[in-house]
């Protein structure tokens, strides 16, 4: 394994990886960093080619040191299809759909939890507990229970109700919150301190972030070894926007992709918009979202811990953060249903007004080759799409 170490980005103290780490003393999410040098002569992109078709696939590039440790239910290598017929119908001859429904628990949270669970029973947790808008407490409940760990999952009455079905049948410890992810957030914040059990919340340990990264190295790999010029992403939490800019600053390093930078989208709902309001000031740092809620229910995160991250990477690749209408979304979901024939989740739906209405304020070019994460299946969504007319 080649990590090295865990970085804070803010204040730049180095702290030790072989050990459960949440934040920073500064209070600052960690990244985790890898020897690149090593890596680099270890593996070439050739020689992955013929690996298995899941995230494992990098990992010279993931924090688990014993495979014994893995915990695995056939997570990544997603298909990323082209979407002609909506791509023409908004003026987009090359437009792309990674489509995360695929993973196991139906979202792309399962590649966080993969990664998250692995590398915590790795560092001896026996038992984790996180505030969820819903996917990230079910997959997260799912792995830890095919890993031999206990799970607590706090998650707003509102999230979808399939999630706190997965918690549930995978055996975890639900707890329901009359509120928003943040007042989740309170009643773990009791549960971790009562001891014995690793806070595995958004971004406060520094692993989720490794397995969500994947998407970007897949990205780069399916289209041969190369970036596309944006990548539009719903972001609540902002870790798999954090993820894939990391994931592309390291193939960057290692020489893989070449000096591209792909421009990267924040998508957010006018209904809760704290990164696309705090992009529009130029600050790094959102201040809380009064009032938050949006059919988008996985991207209701008022005050994101990762913002000057999810900031920085909007800045650092002339990217843009945009906020799109309930009506809207629910309006391309179900265009996208009936024009390509795969029934997106409301956050991948968003992904898509946001490439519409950038496309028709000339942000994007008619031939500028963009991926859009859709980031959960839409079947999991049954009363959304109902209401979508789809
Ligand atoms: C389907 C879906 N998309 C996007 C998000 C936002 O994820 P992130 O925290 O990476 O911004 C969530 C979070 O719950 C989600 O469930
Ligand atoms: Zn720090």
């Amino acid at each position: 394994m080649f990590l090295t170490h865990l970085a804070c980005p803010r204040c730049g103290a180095r702290h030790d990886s072989e050990a459960l780490t949440n934040l920073c003393s500064c209070g600052s999410p960690l990244l985790a960093r890898y020897d690149l040098d090593a890596v680099r002569a270890a593996v070439t992109p050739a020689a992955l080619a013929g690996r298995g078709a899941d995230l494992w696939r990098y990992r010279e590039l993931l924090p688990v040191r014993d495979d014994a440790h893995r915990v695995t239910l056939g997570e990544g290598w997603t298909p990323l299809w082209s979407a002609d017929r909506f791509g023409a119908a908004i003026g987009l001859d090359r437009l792309l759909v990674k489509d995360e429904g695929l993973v196991p628990t139906g979202s792309f949270k399962a590649r966080g939890a993969a990664v998250g669970v692995s590398r915590a029973r790795e560092l001896g947790a026996r038992h984790v507990a996180m505030p969820t808008n819903g996917n990230a407490g079910a997959a997260w409940a799912t792995y830890a229970a095919r890993g031999g760990l206990r799970s607590t999952i706090a998650m707003p009455l509102g999230a979808p109700l399939i999630t706190r079905n997965e918690v549930v049948a995978a055996g975890g410890e639900l707890i329901l919150v009359d509120g928003l992810i943040g007042d989740a957030g309170k009643l773990i914040a009791e549960v971790v301190a009562a001891g014995g059990v690793f806070d595995a919340g958004t971004l406060r340990e520094p692993y989720r972030l490794e397995g969500k990264k994947t998407m970007g190295y897949e990205i780069c790999e399916q289209l041969g070894w190369r970036v596309p010029d944006v990548i539009i992403y719903p972001t609540g939490g902002g870790v798999g926007l954090i993820g894939i800019h990391k994931a592309l600053e390291e193939l960057r390093s290692l020489g893989w992709i070449g000096d591209k930078v792909p421009r990267l989208v924040a998508v957010q709902s006018t209904g809760c918009a704290p990164v696309v309001r705090a992009f529009e000031a130029g600050e790094r740092r959102v201040t809380p979202w009064a009032d938050a809620r949006t059919v988008a229910f996985g991207i209701t995160v008022p005050a994101p811990l990762g913002d000057e991250l999810i900031l920085d990477a909007l800045y650092a690749t002339g990217g843009a953060a945009i906020a799109v209408d309930d009506a809207e979304i629910l309006a391309d979901l179900r265009a996208f249903g009936a024009a390509e024939g795969l029934l997106l989740c409301p956050e991948g739906a968003a992904c898509l007004t946001a490439a519409r209405l950038l496309r028709s304020s000339g942000w994007l070019g008619p031939s500028d080759e963009v991926v859009v994460l859709n980031t959960g299946a839409g079947i999991k969504y049954p009363e959304t799409v109902a209401s979508a007319g789809a």
